[in-house]
Order: C-alpha cells, then sequence, then structure tokens
C-alpha cells in the first residue's frame, strides 16, 4: 500500500514552472529520500504535499486521500517537522507536545508527553520552554511534533541540517523506527551519507524533473558505467558522483 501517490505534479510561481510532471511514490514502512541541488523544487514538492500550495497539474493522494479536493482529511495524515521558528516559545516541551497533539485531536496525558520527548532525546529538557532550549534541540522537538498524533507519512526537509553528530544518529533513530513501525518518511537531505543510511528509495530532482530513482545500491551500479560518472568518479563510483554526474549538465527539454 503507497502512503503517499504524486502523479504527474506541476507546480508554478506565477510564470515560472518549477516542479514539471513529478511522480513517485512512499509505501508503507518506506523512507523515501528526494535529492537535488539547491532550487531543483523539492521543498515546493512537499509544499503541495502538505496541502499548503495548489498544483497546477497531476495529483496527490495521501493514503489514498486526494489532497486538493480533502485537503483536512490529507493533512490530518501527514506529520511535518515545522521550522523551529514556529513553536510557541513560552510553553514548556512537554506542554508543546501535548498541545499539537491535541490540535490533531488526540489528547495525551502529560506521561506521554514526557515518554515522546525522552524518545527524542529531550528527556532532560522537558521542563524548558521552548526558548530556553539550543537550536539542535528545537530541531529534535519539531521531529517530536511531527510523530506525535503518529501519522502515516511524515514529511521531513532537511532535518538534519546543523545538528551535531549524536543528535544526527539520534534522528535517523527516530526514523528508523518510524520505517520499522509501517509508518512512511518522505525527507529532503543535502547529505548524500544521510541519504543511503536511511533511504530505501531515492529520487534525484533537477530543474523540477526526477533524472532517476532507486534503491541506493542500485542507482550506483546502473550509473556506474555512465561516462558522466566515470569523469567524476575518484575510484568505486559512490552516490554522490553519481548526484553529481546527473545535474551537472544542464536540462535540455
Ligand atoms: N515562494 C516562491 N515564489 C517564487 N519562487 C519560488 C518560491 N519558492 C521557491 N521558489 C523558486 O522555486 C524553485 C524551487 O525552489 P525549492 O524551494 O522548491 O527548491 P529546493 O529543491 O527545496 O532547494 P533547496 O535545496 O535550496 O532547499 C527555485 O528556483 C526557487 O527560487
Ligand atoms: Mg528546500
Amino acid at each position: 500500500m503507497d502512503v503517499l501517490e504524486v502523479d504527474g505534479l506541476v507546480v508554478a510561481y506565477g510564470q515560472r514552472t518549477v516542479v514539471d510532471g513529478v511522480s513517485f511514490a512512499v509505501r508503507e514502512g518506506e523512507v523515501f529520500g528526494l535529492l537535488g541541488p539547491n532550487g531543483a523544487g523539492k521543498t515546493t514538492t512537499l509544499r503541495v504535499v502538505e496541502g499548503l500550495l495548489p498544483a497546477l497539474q497531476g495529483r496527490v493522494r495521501v493514503d489514498g486521500v486526494d489532497v486538493s479536493r480533502s485537503v483536512m482529511a490529507a493533512r490530518a495524515r501527514i506529520g511535518v517537522q515545522l521550522q523551529s521558528a514556529a513553536l510557541p516559545p513560552e510553553l514548556t516541551l512537554t506542554e508543546i507536545l501535548m498541545l499539537f497533539s491535541a490540535l490533531h485531536g488526540r489528547r495525551i496525558s502529560a506521561a506521554d508527553a514526557r515518554r515522546q520527548l525522552a524518545d527524542a532525546g529531550l528527556g532532560d529538557a522537558q521542563s524548558l520552554r521552548a526558548s530556553q532550549v539550543s537550536g539542535g534541540q528545537r530541531q529534535r522537538l519539531a521531529l517530536a511534533v511531527a510523530f506525535v498524533h503518529d501519522p502515516r507519512l511524515a514529511i521531513l526537509d532537511e532535518p538534519t541540517t546543523g545538528l551535531d553528530p549524536r543528535a544526527r544518529r539520534g534522528l535517523w533513530e527516530l526514523v528508523t523506527r518510524r520505517r520499522r513501525e509501517g509508518r512512511g518518511v518522505l525527507l529532503t537531505t543535502h547529505s548524500m551519507e544521510e541519504a543511503q543510511a536511511l533511504s530505501d528509495r531515492i529520487a534525484i530532482m533537477h530543474h523540477g524533473r526526477i533524472l532517476a530513482e532507486d534503491t541506493p545500491p542500485a542507482l550506483v551500479a546502473n550509473f556506474a558505467a555512465d561516462p558522466r560518472v566515470r569523469a567524476i568518479a575518484h575510484g568505486a563510483p559512490t552516490l554522490e558522483d553519481v548526484f553529481l554526474a546527473l545535474t551537472g549538465a544542464e536540462v535540455r527539454s
């Protein structure tokens, strides 16, 4: 079963088309990595899935629910990692989790909230206010908020940018747990290491189009003999070599 289906998506800002016929699906229990250079259209794609931006063409279904037809029902199935600036600064971390859970129609006790904070590596910060914790801690809080209503699909846009190595591994562990629990995760990252560590499948996006999609080992194997990859690789080709080779040349339409 697919928790997300994106089919022929076209999105424009004014006259400028920035997502140009994108299709992919995220399955239950799958982590799907959307990779691409700055400006590729990744965040724009996520914003349409989140129901925050209309599509010009194409269809997006979350757990079978069409986002353009039933935006509230679709959103109820999605967990979004908010920008940490969007978290209420005067509430404690425990209160914030209880608040967002209630907003999703699912009340949790303070003990439940504290347990989820501990899972997110925030056990010692549970009584602090959002304004009193570090940037990395706020980021982990935003992730705990994304998961608080146990959504079918979590959408994480560069979730580990700015985290220290230990915090980053902690976040990887949370994502991997979601996968084990049969939930879907759609994430973007500029770290090839992270994409490989977390993703069951990867799509490489460039100028609003998906150029390749496969499991990380298959992506590397499929393009290992490509002359553009061979020209870049130092030794055995890596995912980064494939990424650079595919996104280096301008797309001719
Ligand atoms: N609100 C907006 N209005 C107009 N153009 C926008 C807007 N947001 C993004 N764009 C443009 O759309 C294109 C895709 O941007 P998007 O944010 O989707 O890229 P991205 O793949 O997420 O890049 P990054 O890796 O830098 O986050 C860019 O050229 C950007 O300038
Ligand atoms: Mg982006």
